[in-house]
């Protein structure tokens, strides 16, 4: 695996690969690797792609300073996950590199989408990711973007990006992987105390009870029984709600047809933890 820190590097290389006629592949990370960022590099590899992997806790994207000061760090861990898994070229920028001083912060019209949900209980989030990316794509300009249904709306978001620039980089949704209890993995989950940790699994455990049980109508009350049910697991809950699949708006009166998706944001502690599951007819 190549390891580069610089823009230039980065660019270099990568035009000589695909000088080459290979395929690329990328799977922009933060870091704290987990197996649900790994999958994501093995559906790369097994498209035959020159599989391109990035780490850079993006601060522009933290609407939160404390999250951004705690987010996890194991770079080490991290280098030794990529190698295994057979990356071939991984860019670990400074901020300099990605913000650069005369960097300019573009405004991302990105409409209803980053209205709700992640839109509105963290503003300003998703023009950070869209900022990144943005970037990140600019130099690498990959074939395919590799992404993890766990972050749903963020894959809805990155497909308006695409669409705003005028990328002709195409965008693979990978399944959400998880923990044996269910617990969809995340870099945040480390943060966890082991009481946390017990509990975390019940965020999971809603969203299942939800796409087993649903039925056509009012879904509301299933949803605020949801809630409840997180609330005395000692989660607080920004929001647990059935979206369009295709738009995210919401959907409290389901047809029974519709594709819709659960999706749940709650906080155990300090830790912000988000979940979704896609429930199709037959449920
Ligand atoms: P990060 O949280 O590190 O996630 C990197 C990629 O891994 C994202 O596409 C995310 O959806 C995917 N992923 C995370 N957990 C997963 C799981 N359990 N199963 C499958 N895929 C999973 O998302 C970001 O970083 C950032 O916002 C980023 C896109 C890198 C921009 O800074």
């Amino acid at each position: 695996m190549i390891v580069c820190k610089t823009v230039a590097d980065a660019g270099r290389i990568t035009r000589e690969v695909k000088k080459q006629g290979m395929k690329t592949g990328f799977i922009p990370t933060m870091g704290a690797l987990h197996n649900g960022h790994i999958s994501l590099i093995n559906q790369s590899k097994k498209d035959s792609c020159f599989t391109i992997s990035s780490i850079f806790v993006n601060p522009t994207q933290f609407n939160n300073p404390a999250d951004f000061e705690k987010y996890p760090n194991t770079l080490s861990l991290d280098i030794n996950k990529l190698e295994a898994a057979g990356c071939d070229l991984l860019f670990i920028p400074s901020h300099a590199e990605i913000y650069p001083d005369d960097f300019v912060a573009p405004h991302y019209n990105l409409g209803f989408i980053e209205t709700v949900y992640e839109g509105k209980y963290r503003p300003g989030h998703f023009q950070g990711v869209c900022m990144v990316v943005h970037r990140l794509l600019e130099i690498f300009n990959p074939d395919i973007l590799y992404l993890g249904q766990k972050d749903y709306q963020q894959c809805m978001v990155l497909e308006k990006l695409i669409s705003l620039i005028h990328s002709t980089t195409k965008i693979k949704i990978c399944p959400t992987l998880r923990e044996p209890d269910g617990l969809a993995m995340s870099s945040r989950n480390i943060r966890l105390s082991p009481e946390q940790r017990i509990k975390a699994a019940e965020l999971s455990k809603a969203l299942r009870w939800l796409k087993e049980n649903i039925k056509k109508g009012d879904v509301r009350p299933m949803l605020n029984s949801g809630i409840e049910q997180l609330e005395k697991n000692g989660f607080s809950v920004d929001y647990f709600a059935t979206a369009n699949a295709s738009t995210l708006e919401e959907v409290n009166n389901w047809n029974g047809q519709l594709k819709i998706v659960a999706i749940v944001a709650a906080y155990l502690g300090e830790i912000r933890l988000i979940d979704n599951l896609l429930i199709t007819y037959p449920s």
